[in-house]
């Protein structure tokens, strides 16, 4: 009966949703209305790095919605919240990012990155790289290279130059015209492709050579993914402008850009409003963020994901992989083609795993899991992977 609702009346994005019917959701777990439990090992998209409904999270949600939640638009009132977390992104930051723009989502975030870029530089364009997945938003679409995705929005936003990732070839495009490089430290949707330390270091030089700003999108690299709590912190490099998003929430919608107070201060002035959201920064996800930041402190996440990565890495050896990329708990495991992707899925499922391809490489299986999966559910998840691609 529900099923039905949900086709008739939900907007479909394909037409063939995962339609799992969930009643629950626990640490690593989700539980369908017949009782099934499924080891999530994508965390929704690497959102429930925490785990679901991690009861700390819970409860500052909970405590929150009980004091007060929305009360006005983004920018105008004082909410403790709100500034504390602001305090701790700038702690775990540091200098340079110490400012902090709360939206509500990855691509709004995006959005309010390359604004405040082209708004402090004065200049038009931007150049982003080829596979790279910034969001779906007009200009989020823009930023993507993949004609397949945005061909029936044009036109498109202008000034906008695709480059090859991990490719000295863009470095001769960097000059004063360009406003941001924007760049995923892993890229995620690309099948999990860390970017070379090198290749950022040369980005790095050349937006300082010519004043064009360096953003990091770190929607999926961050909090905590990759074993550091940016992933920019595992570089020799930090950018202009952060990128934050999906699992900053703790579960809630909940979206950043974090910059200096130098660059951030040009959105408030001349005219003011540079970019104005009403719920960004809801009290509620602001709560729930510090919360799940306090979990990754508390149990020591960061130091797991390296343990839990080298564990996937170990188990996960078999004729039918041709290798593991990507870093810490963003990981891709590559086959030969997209149908046995389609079928260790769907066999996975049946067995109580949860997994997917990639946005723009259907020939890898993305293994995301919250970052408290324990050795056991890691082992179990690895057995099933396994006898899938035994079963092939
Ligand atoms: C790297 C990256 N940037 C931006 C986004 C867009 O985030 P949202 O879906 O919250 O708009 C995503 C979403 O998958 C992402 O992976």
């Amino acid at each position: 009966m529900i099923r039905e609702l949900f086709y008739k009346h939900v907007a479909q994005t394909s037409d063939a949703p995962l339609g799992l019917e969930i009643t629950g959701a626990q640490g690593v777990y989700l539980i369908d209305t017949t009782g099934k439990q499924y080891i999530d090992l994508i965390s929704g998209i690497s959102v429930s790095n925490v785990g679901h409904c991690n009861p700390r999270v819970v409860k500052a949600i909970c405590d929150q919605a009980l004091q007060y939640s929305h009360i006005l638009v983004y920018g105008e009132n004082i909410y403790k919240p709100q500034v504390h977390l602001a305090k701790k992104l700038a702690e775990i930051c540091g200098e340079g990012l110490d400012v902090v723009y709360f939206v509500n989502s990855g691509s709004e975030a995006v959005e309010g990155a390359i604004k405040l870029a082209k708004r402090y530089t004065g200049r038009p364009n931007v150049i982003s790289f080829n596979n790279a997945y910034h969001g779906s938003t007009h200009l989020c679409l823009s930023l993507m290279h993949n004609n397949s995705m945005n061909r029936a929005y044009r036109p498109l936003v202008p000034g906008i130059q695709h480059f090859s990732f991990n490719q000295y070839s863009v470095l001769d495009s960097i000059n004063d015209h360009v406003a941001a490089v924007i760049v995923e430290p892993v890229q995620g949707e690309a099948g999990a492709v860390p970017a070379d330390n090198n290749f950022l270091l040369m980005l790095r030089q050349k937006c300082d050579e010519t004043g064009t700003l360096l953003i990091f999108d770190e929607v999926q690299t961050g909090i905590g993914r990759t074993g550091t709590f940016f992933a920019f912190q595992s570089y020799q490099v930090k950018p202009d402008i952060l990128v934050s998003a999906k699992a900053l929430g703790g579960g809630m919608p909940l979206g950043a850009f974090i910059s200096s107070v130098q660059i951030m201060n040009c959105l408030a002035v001349n005219p003011p409003l540079g970019h104005i959201t009403t719920f960004g920064g809801h009290p509620v996800s602001c709560s729930a963020a510090l919360a799940a930041i306090q979990v990754i402190e508390e149990d020591k996440l960061l130091e797991r994901v390296f343990v839990c990565e080298a564990q996937f890495r170990k188990a996960l050896v078999h004729p039918e992989i041709l290798q593991i990329s990507g870093k810490g708990l963003l990981l891709a495991v590559h086959l030969s083609d997209e149908s046995k992707v389609k079928k260790v899925i769907k066999s996975c499922l049946e067995q109580g795993l949860v997994t997917d391809w990639f946005l723009f490489n259907d020939k890898a299986l993305r293994i995301a899991p919250p970052l408290c999966i324990s050795d056991e559910e890691i082992q179990k998840s690895c057995e099933i992977i396994l006898q899938s691609l035994s079963a092939l």
